[in-house]
């Protein structure tokens, strides 16, 4: 991929933050070195939720700042989130993407903007991240195919992001894009999905507070297979809304395509919001079962809005959510 990055308008980005080839190498280095200080007050006073193992963690965000989502929640182990994951383009198989994505280059990396924005252009990941306030949430995770897991995810607010680029009045919606590169990600190569990957959301679920955008979990940086360098999770909807490697954020007047709404409309909505009520019309979506349980084990009952429902039932009222979705 190359580094020459085009600006749309002028305004974009301020000559300030234009670097030089060199410094932009290093910056992503730089923006998680500088957490250093914090650092030391960090590995002094170590405490992990109940079921993580220390090993789980990595040491690339140092100082990362730890909040309340999810504290005390029974993590899945680092090896489960990493070996069994649906990443298309690196194969259907969920071992496929631990094994495939392992040369995946994600640096450099940028981001465009486009559509009903004051701010629109091409970015580079460091100079998004400049601005982030990184954090470590823990968030429940809940895949369609009803699994489900419960990870220390490390990024910054969607709502912060966006707003940076100043969406206009129009921007009702808005769509994100992975990379669509089939020379390295082999599973492009066959047409199984309608490539590249999109997904979006209305922009006042967007602009919820919950919306993260992800750069790493387990105090290490996103690997491969969960979809580095920066993915979207959105924890209330199913976990295909949940986007990897995205390159494209684009605000729109309309509802965006969605990838998996356009492959199954009659199984995949354009919401698709956690809702034990409204079942897959293949499968079930009452009960769940946690990555790294043992099937002996009772599967847990799914939550409307996989719990979140204080937070984001607002978004849905008065909608008939067997219709959307
Ligand atoms: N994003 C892209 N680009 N391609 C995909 O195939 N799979 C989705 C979602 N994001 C997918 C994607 C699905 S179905 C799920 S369940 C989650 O990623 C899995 O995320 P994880 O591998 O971190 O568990």
């Amino acid at each position: 991929m190359s580094i020459i990055i085009k600006s749309a308008s002028k305004q974009d980005i301020k000559s300030s933050e234009i670097t030089t080839e060199t410094d932009y190498l290093n910056r992503r280095d730089f923006i998680k070195k500088s957490g250093i200080l914090v650092s030391a007050a960090w590995a002094g006073g170590l405490s992990l939720p109940a079921s993580a193992k220390s090993s789980d963690y990595g040491n690339d965000y140092p100082g990362l700042k730890k909040t309340a989502y999810g504290k005390g929640e029974n993590l899945t182990s680092f090896k489960d989130a990493t070996t069994y994951n649906n990443y298309y383009e690196f194969g259907t198989g969920k071992k496929d993407p631990a094994k495939k994505a392992v040369n995946f280059k994600t640096d450099p990396w940028s981001i465009t903007v486009e559509g009903e924005a004051s701010k629109t252009g091409t970015f580079h990941l460091e100079d998004i991240l400049k601005h982030a306030q990184v954090e470590e949430r823990i968030y429940r995770f809940r895949c369609v195919e009803a699994w489900s897991m419960t990870v220390p995810w490390v990024g910054f607010s969607l709502a912060d992001m966006l707003k940076r680029f100043e969406p206009t009045s129009k921007a009702k919606y808005v769509q994100f894009e992975t990379l669509y590169d089939p020379k390295q990600m082999p599973g492009q190569v066959r047409r199984v999905l309608d490539w590249p990957y999109r997904d979006g959301l209305r922009i006042d679920e967007a602009m919820n507070p919950l919306c993260f955008m992800a750069t790493g979990i387990y105090g290490r940086d996103m690997p491969n297979q969960n979809g580095a360098p920066i993915r979207l999770v959105v924890p209330w909807k199913y976990g295909f809304k949940n986007i990897k490697s995205i390159v494209k954020i684009k605000f729109m007047e309309h509802e965006p395509v969605c990838t998996w709404n356009v492959t199954g409309p009659k199984e995949y909505g354009f919401y698709s919001n956690v809702n034990p009520d409204v079942d897959h019309p293949r499968w079930s979506q009452a009960t769940e079962r946690a990555l790294g349980s043992n099937f002996w084990e009772p599967k847990t009952k799914t939550r409307l809005f996989n719990g979140y429902g204080e937070q984001v039932a607002h978004l849905y009222k008065d909608m008939d959510l067997t219709k959307y979705f």
